[in-house]
This record gives structure tokens, sequence and C-alpha cells, in this order.
């Protein structure tokens, strides 16, 4: 069955129905794009039907539809085990990781979709160098201040500046928190929630000097920096690391609005 479909601009949400019996096939509504084959230019939607197992994955579920039903389907996945963030989807109208995502705790038919606000490539796969840019400008890497010359200093952190960065580090660069923004879908010039974080994750390390967090400070807060966040929380809600995206944007809020307070 196929139902047409832009690829770039229209999701269809995922139905909520009832959840399969256990002896009964999965559907799986997954989106098709090609534009190398002329049958498939355009986009739409094909059913595929697996048998569910206990731990069974969506990324799991597109294997094996994959593997034994049509190997020209299309999707990203390396570690199937919630690391690489290669695998997000949007599945059943919310982006998750394939990988990470139980088909028993979804209703059915269960909806896979690309990555929205991406051009798509082909099948499942989007075109993440948007993404990456921004994740680029934010100056992603340690950078401390020179040790006195002739010394070679350990870089110690506190266990409480460890303890209050620790959930920034643990992205894993998906793109789920950015591509459920409607501010940084909007505006391409937003850095989004994950760039926003991974500055915030430097900006907030202790062994980085002063000169260099005002700098920090100063590239996340510019013109498209966290200013425009309209806490929505979306990217907070999606992010499968569980990190607290709105929370860290808000922080480096008030602190621009500390840096920016003169007293005469
Ligand atoms: S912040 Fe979360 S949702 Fe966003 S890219 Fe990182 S891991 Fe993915
Ligand atoms: S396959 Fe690596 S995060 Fe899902």
């Amino acid at each position: 069955m196929a139902e047409s479909v832009d690829p770039d601009t229209s999701r269809l949400k995922g139905s909520e129905t009832q959840p399969q019996a256990e002896d009964e096939t999965v559907e799986l509504q997954i989106f098709r794009y090609d534009p190398e084959v002329e049958s498939k230019t355009e986009a739409h939607f094909e059913d595929f039907h697996v048998q569910p197992h206990e731990g069974m994955t969506v990324l799991d579920a597109l294997i094996e539809a994959r593997d034994e039903q049509d190997p020209s389907l299309t999707f990203r996945h390396s570690c199937r085990q919630g690391v690489c963030g290669s695998d997000a989807l949007f599945i059943n109208g919310k982006q998750r990781l394939g990988c990470k995502t139980q088909i028993d705790e979804l209703s059915t038919p269960i909806r896979i979709e690309p990555l929205p606000h991406h051009p798509v490539v082909k099948d499942l796969v989007v075109d993440m160098d948007d993404f990456y840019e921004r994740m680029r400008a934010v100056e992603p890497y340690f950078d401390p201040d020179d040790p006195p010359p002739g010394e070679l200093e350990e870089r110690k952190q506190s266990r409480e500046n460890r303890e209050a960065i620790k959930l920034s580090t643990r992205c894993i660069w998906c793109g789920a928190c950015t591509s459920s923004c409607s501010i940084a879908a909007d505006e391409d010039v937003y850095l989004g929630p994950a760039a926003i974080n991974k500055g915030y994750r430097f900006y907030a390390d202790e062994r980085e000097g002063e000169d260099r967090k005002a700098k920090r400070l100063e590239l996340l807060t510019e013109t498209d920096g966290v200013w425009r966040c309209q806490t929505q929380f979306s990217c907070t809600t999606v992010c499968p690391q569980e990190i607290p995206l709105t929370e860290h944007i808000q922080q480096l809020k008030r602190d621009a609005t500390k840096a920016d307070l003169k007293f005469w």
C-alpha cells in the first residue's frame, strides 16, 4: 500500500490504536523515498509486517524488514545500544532512537519516518550537515588556559564541577532535540538545543579560564543563540540521554543577564 507525502515537509502523526496481540505480526508503516529510482521519487509509505519477539526494538524490526523483505530499505545504525546516535527517527510522531525503543511500548501500526526538518537523502536517511555545522559553530572542544611555563600540571576538576556538568557531557549528537524544536526548524540560523548544550558543557567546565568562559558566553548568547529559545521543552522531552537541555539554556540566559548588569 502506498500513501503519497512530501519528503521534506510532511510528517504524518503515528496513529495511537490498540497494542498488538503477542501471536500477531506487527505492522510497520515505513517512509520510502529514493530520488534515483523512478518508481520511488514520490515519497510514500509502505507497509511491512514483522514477527515480534521479546525485547524487539524498532531498529530490530527495521533490520528484519530489510533483511527478510526488502534489501533496498535504507536507514542508519551502528552501535545498537544507544551510544552512537545514528538511528534517531520519527517514530509514531516523536523523535526517538530506534535501538532504544521497544516495539511493545508503541501503539500499532508503527509509523517510522526520517527525522523532520532535514532533507531526506533516501528512505529513513537524512542529511545531517546542517546539524553538524551548528555543533561545530560553538567550538566543541576543551580549551584550558596554558599552564605556567615549564609546568605540566594535571588538569584537575573538582568532584562538584564534574557533577555539575555531568548531564551535559552525555550528548551523542543524534539530532533528536534540534529536529523537535520549531524555532530551529523555522530559523536555520538558531544554534539549537544540542549545540547550545555542547557549548554549555565547556562553558561550565571550571578547567577553562575566565577569559575563555566569557567568550563562550558571548558566543552562546549572541543573535543566533539562547535568546531565540522560547522554552518549549520539546528538546528536553525527546532527548534519549535525558539531558536537561532547557535548563541549561535558561542557565545561560541568567548568566548572560547577570554579566550585562552594571552598577554605578
Ligand atoms: S542533546 Fe540529546 S537529543 Fe540532542 S543531540 Fe544530544 S543526545 Fe541527541
Ligand atoms: S544504533 Fe547507535 S544509538 Fe542507536
